[in-house]
């Protein structure tokens, strides 16, 4: 993970690092720093902690120049710290840098050979010193080669030079990197997002390519060392909304526009009048498909097992799901009848990527579902289905599994009526019920909006939390343990309701706190069932239903019922009592909401 951001400019540029490095924090804020040239050195400036201490740091020194690298940084190799922190300098070059040098120990053994001393733990501190030991004897293009060659592991780098002191160089393996074009200045950013607010004008490094910035030139090379040329994107002027507005923190507007969310996706991809879905042109026709395989990391994943119910129940494909850092790995027997898809909120999450490159190589056609359209992931698709869930900055997904599931849902039916699986009618109902869903969400927020916090004072003390449910209410119960896990840090298992009697059931002791999603579906009294035995157990039950019933809720703690749908569509309504929870768990409990310990928003390491 870990956030670059370098500038070519005539001007003073440690201002525009610092707004930069504030909105790349979703990659990582454990330490943040700036390396600038000021009279021909390097000036380096860095602290443990998040964009606002450095940018005090600054206040009270000023960084000047006009060419500049700077970094947030999501701890790989050594402790968060000062130290630890990017850029690493030597007295000739500064770097930042985003990935894994996995041959650092011996690149480390070998320059100490040569006298290099080492200050900090971190993997990154090699590429500093072989960079400068290679400028010793080469220009600095056969530097950075050579530096490059010598690397294994995944990297995007934003390098400054003592003695090449007009241009910033970028360079990629493995981790993305964007160049922005600006009037009388240029730019490098881990993603265009970053960038935005100084250019549309981008250009995305392919896998080997370097590039050399000065204020009005950028020249590409690529793996081969040969002058390239790159072709210039413009990104769509659509101005996020990325204000809190009257919101204490984005992760609960987040959840509380996903009724907007749910609307502006259905709308783009939804026509009332004609009661038709707008998905043409598939990369394979939807009537030969044999399998699909939808891969995901964390919540995208949750994402894909609703995905994989959907798909079985209403289509007669086959259906594989995977987290995708399992999928790399696997001995995979590829199919070009099959459609590989890939979900992903960010588009750039390392394994992910790395599974559907693994697909790309097999030749076999992808699909990725993602929040952002200019990403790697969308980029290197074959078909691209956007979630148009708008920019999530809460490090917890929220709206974008809402977006995720609601895409995954559109295109198993699209396919259904495609493969005629399903009758017209069913289809056009379907339909109907889709532009039903924004006002069961909004309805289901409100519901719940006071009840949670009282909720939640039953878990603050409790060692742990269980969720169960059966169906499609068991990724739903997987995503809220998820949720409270990397909220509140309290420890949280979720469970298909029918596995528990083998081995969890365990767990189970007076007081635990256990969530049951139990939906009027197929499943509902087998899940009561399950519920039963919990209770008899001790367990403090909170059970959420859509289903009347006075008689089940003898012995449960907490009832919430919420809004009827088809059961089909209860996961949209279920995961948002969930949501909540978390968040008014980790609210309680003084956790930082937006920015959980430990985690990023992007996670593009593997
Ligand atoms: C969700 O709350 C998590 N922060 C995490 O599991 C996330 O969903 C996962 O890292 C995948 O990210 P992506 O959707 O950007 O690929």
């Amino acid at each position: 993970m870990c956030g670059i951001i370098g500038i070519a400019s005539s001007k003073l540029v440690a201002s525009s690092i610092i707004q930069s490095l504030k909105k790349l924090e979703y990659r990582g804020y454990d330490s943040a720093g700036i390396a600038t040239i000021v009279n021909g050195e390097i000036n380096e400036k860095k602290c443990a902690g998040r964009v606002d201490s450095l940018e005090k740091m600054l206040f009270k020194s000023p960084s000047k120049g006009s060419l500049g690298i700077g970094h947030v940084r999501w701890a790989t190799h050594g402790v968060p710290s000062k130290v630890n922190a990017h850029p690493h300098s030597s007295d000739e070059v500064s770097v930042v840098h985003n990935g894994i040098i996995e041959n650092s120990n011996e690149l480390k053994k070998d320059l100490e050979k040569k006298g290099y001393k080492f200050k900090s733990q971190t993997d990154t501190e090699v590429i500093t010193f072989l960079l400068t030991d290679f400028l010793k004897d080469f220009d600095l293009v056969d530097a950075i080669n050579k530096t490059l060659r010598a690397l294994n592991g995944s990297f995007a780098l934003g390098i400054l030079f003592k003695k090449y002191n007009d241009i910033v160089v970028g360079a990629r393996r493995g981790s993305p990197l964007a160049v922005g074009y600006g009037p009388e200045e240029n730019y490098l950013g881990s993603d265009s997002y970053a960038l935005k607010s100084m250019t549309n004008k981008i250009t995305y490094l392919d896998d080997g390519d370097v590039c050399i910035l000065t204020n009005n030139k950028i020249e590409f090379y690529n793996s081969k060392n040969k002058k390239i040329n790159k072709k210039i994107l413009i990104l769509s002027n659509n101005e996020i909304n990325t204000e809190k507005g009257d919101y204490k923190d984005f992760m609960s507007k987040e959840i509380n526009e996903q009724n907007i969310t749910a609307k502006t996706c259905v709308k783009e991809y939804v026509d009332q009048l004609r009661k038709d879905i707008n998905l043409y042109n598939f990369p394979i026709n939807p009537k030969s498909i044999e399998k699909i395989v939808i891969i995901g990391c964390g919540t995208a994943y949750h994402s894909c097992i609703t995905a994989k119910y959907w798909l079985e129940e209403l289509t007669n494909i086959q259906i594989e799901i995977d987290v995708a850092s399992e999928f790399r790995y696997r001995k995979i027997k590829f199919n070009n009848k099959n459609l590989y898809v890939f979900v992903s909120q960010s588009g750039e999450t390392a394994d992910t990527f790395a599974a559907l490159d693994l697909c790309k190589k097999n030749k076999v056609k992808t699909c990725s579902i993602v929040n952002v359209v200019e990403s790697s992931i969308a980029r290197s698709s074959d078909f691209v289905l956007p979630i148009h869930a708008g920019q999530e900055i809460g490090v917890a997904s929220t709206k974008a599994f809402m977006g995720q599931m609601l895409v995954l849902y559109i295109l198993t039916i699209k396919i259904s009526e495609i493969r005629k699986e399903i009758s017209k009618s069913d289809f056009e109902k379907r339909i109907n019920d889709l532009k039903k869903l924004p006002d069961l969400i909004k309805e289901t927020l409100n519901y719940c909006q006071d009840t949670m916090p009282i909720i939640a004072k039953d878990f603050i003390n409790s060692k742990g939390a269980m969720f169960l449910g059966r169906g499609l209410s068991f990724p739903i119960a997987l995503e809220g343990a998820l949720k409270l896990k990397e909220l509140s840090y309290l420890h949280a298992e979720g469970y298909p309701a029918g596995e528990m009697k083998h081995g969890p059931l365990a767990l189970i002791e007076e007081g635990l706190p256990v969530v049951i999603i139990a939906p009027k579906d197929r499943y509902f009294e087998k899940t009561i069932s399950n519920m039963q035995e919990v209770i008899a157990r001790g367990g403090k039950v909170i059970l959420i239903t859509n289903e009347n019933n006075k008689i089940i809720r003898e012995n449960v703690r907490f009832t919430l019922e919420i809004p009827k749908t088809d059961e089909q569509l209860s996961p949209f309504l279920m995961t948002i009592p969930l949501q909540l929870l978390a968040y008014h768990v980790a609210t309680l409990k003084n956790c930082d909401i937006d920015k959980p310990r430990n985690l990023a928003k992007s996670v593009t390491v593997e």
